[in-house]
């Protein structure tokens, strides 16, 4: 195993070394190496997928570098100030912004959508009451499988649609049973004089016994959360609902393969982990020694809700939720001591030669644990959330790869295992 120019492997097979290189719209280029395999019988090592385009993609562009995000075109911060999350969801399936009649039709169908068969209310009950709302979000969108599998044909552009809108429609009430089980309270159902965020919040928060008023604080600094965690191109679990969809499964068991991808600490459920580090952490005078332990290599502690694969830059989206953070508790007139530990600790991590060496910045997940909180959404609730809106973009991404016509991803692998041998008993 040595090093070797790819000239010097491709021209000893071939007299033809040239690979196409495919230009996008936006962002780099594209070493097309479809062919590389069977022209010259090699393979390319990229665990991780870190110089890996796995597929094209028109719905969101991520300049890591720049800390740009841009949904569909739009900058994510624009989206946050103007938008609405429905709208946006709309925006990531289509491509476009809904005209004013769209909106209103996809609203109408949102709600229309949004209440669970019973049937499916009933698996609850089978789940323990201190069920992680992840383990359980994952067992009831793979159970809608079982409800609407056999009536939808995902050949037909409008049984696709349909499948997408059940999904983002049904999602609020999902999340919203996986945490009023889990506190012994009855579950409540959607109530379309809400708008979408104030519904899950009535969800969530309300009780039959007396009228639950939204605070339109809230809904709104709700809202944008959903548009904020949206989308975010081929992440792990985008990519998990793709690959899962490459095979044609139906789009409740990919997206469930999503919500099981999402819930781990690297991933969306680093929101999770970040209130529980700084919980640790407890005073500013101990930022100093967590730093240490997140530059001591012998130590797997990691600054949680810092770094990012891609964005070598501020990740957009965690100025925003700042922002949102401090904006929620002065309306409360909350304190979050969490949030000063927080904040200091941002401090002093992009003032330390190890961040700065490496680009690691605070990530979407870095502040939006004290927004949920300040909201009043239990710990165990934060990566739900996530997922929630996540279900836009998974949607999105499965729409977009209906059209792919590369057949099952199927990646190849380095073995490095025995060679062959042959059977022999074990004395
Ligand atoms: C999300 O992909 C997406 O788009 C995801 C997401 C989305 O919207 O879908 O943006 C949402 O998942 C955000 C990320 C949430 N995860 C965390 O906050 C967990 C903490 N972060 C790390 O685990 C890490 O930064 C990752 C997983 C996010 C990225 O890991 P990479 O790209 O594999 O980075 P790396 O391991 O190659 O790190 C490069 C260096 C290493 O040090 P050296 O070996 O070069 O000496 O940076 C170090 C790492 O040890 N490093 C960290 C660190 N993150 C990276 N050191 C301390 N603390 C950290 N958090």
């Amino acid at each position: 195993m040595g090093t070797k120019n790819v000239n010097a492997i491709i021209s000893e097979e071939q007299n033809d070394n040239s690979l196409p290189v495919l230009d996008g719209t936006l962002g780099p280029s594209a070493v097309d190496i479809q062919t590389l395999y069977s022209r010259n019988g090699l393979l390319a090592y990229d665990p991780g997928f870190r110089s890996t385009a796995s597929c094209k993609s028109s719905i969101t562009f991520v300049d890591g570098d720049k800390g740009i995000l841009l949904y569909r075109g739009y900058p994510i911060e624009e989206l946050a100030e103007h938008s609405e999350f429905i709208e946006v969801a709309y925006l990531l399936m289509h491509g476009e912004l809904p005209s004013p009649g769209q909106r209103k039709q996809f609203d109408e169908a949102i709600g229309y959508y949004n209440l669970l068969h019973e049937q499916v209310l009933s698996f609850y009950r089978g789940f323990r009451r201190d069920a992680h709302p992840m383990a359980i979000m994952v067992g009831v969108v793979g159970a809608l499988s079982a409800f609407y599998h056999d009536v939808m044909n995902i050949r037909d552009a409008n049984d696709r649609e349909l499948a997408a809108i059940r999904l983002i429609g049904k999602m609020p009430m999902i999340a919203a049973a996986s945490y009023t089980y889990s506190v012994g309270r009855p579950q409540r159902y959607p109530n379309n004089k809400y708008d979408y965020a104030s519904n899950f919040l009535q969800m969530m928060f309300g009780a039959p016994n007396r009228e639950h008023i939204v605070d339109p604080v809230l809904a709104r600094a709700l809202d944008i959360i959903l548009i904020l965690h949206a989308d975010h191109e081929q992440n792990a679990s985008t990519s998990t609902v793709r690959l899962a969809a490459s095979s044609g499964a139906n789009p409740f068991a990919c997206i469930a393969a999503g919500i099981a991808s999402l819930w781990g600490p690297a991933h969306g459920g680093a929101n999770e982990a970040v209130l529980k580090m700084l919980m640790e952490i407890g005073t500013v005078e101990n930022i100093s020694k967590v730093i240490e332990r997140a530059k001591n290599k012998s130590d797997s502690f990691r600054l949680m809700g810092f770094g990012h694969r891609i964005y070598k830059n501020f990740d957009p989206r965690s100025l925003v939720i700042q922002k949102q953070a401090k904006k929620v508790l002065a309306h409360l007139g909350k304190e979050d001591p969490l949030l000063e530990i927080a904040m200091r600790l941002e401090e002093i991590a992009l003032k330390d030669e190890y961040f700065i060496e490496r680009k690691l910045y605070p990530n979407v997940d870095f502040y939006s644990g004290i927004l949920l909180r300040a909201m009043g959404f239990p710990m165990n609730m934060f990566t739900a959330v996530f997922a929630l809106a996540r279900t836009a973009g998974w949607v999105s991404h499965w729409l977009e790869l209906q059209g792919e016509s590369h057949g099952i991803d199927r990646p190849r692998q380095l073995y490095v295992g025995k060679t062959l041998r042959h059977y022999t008993a074990r004395k």
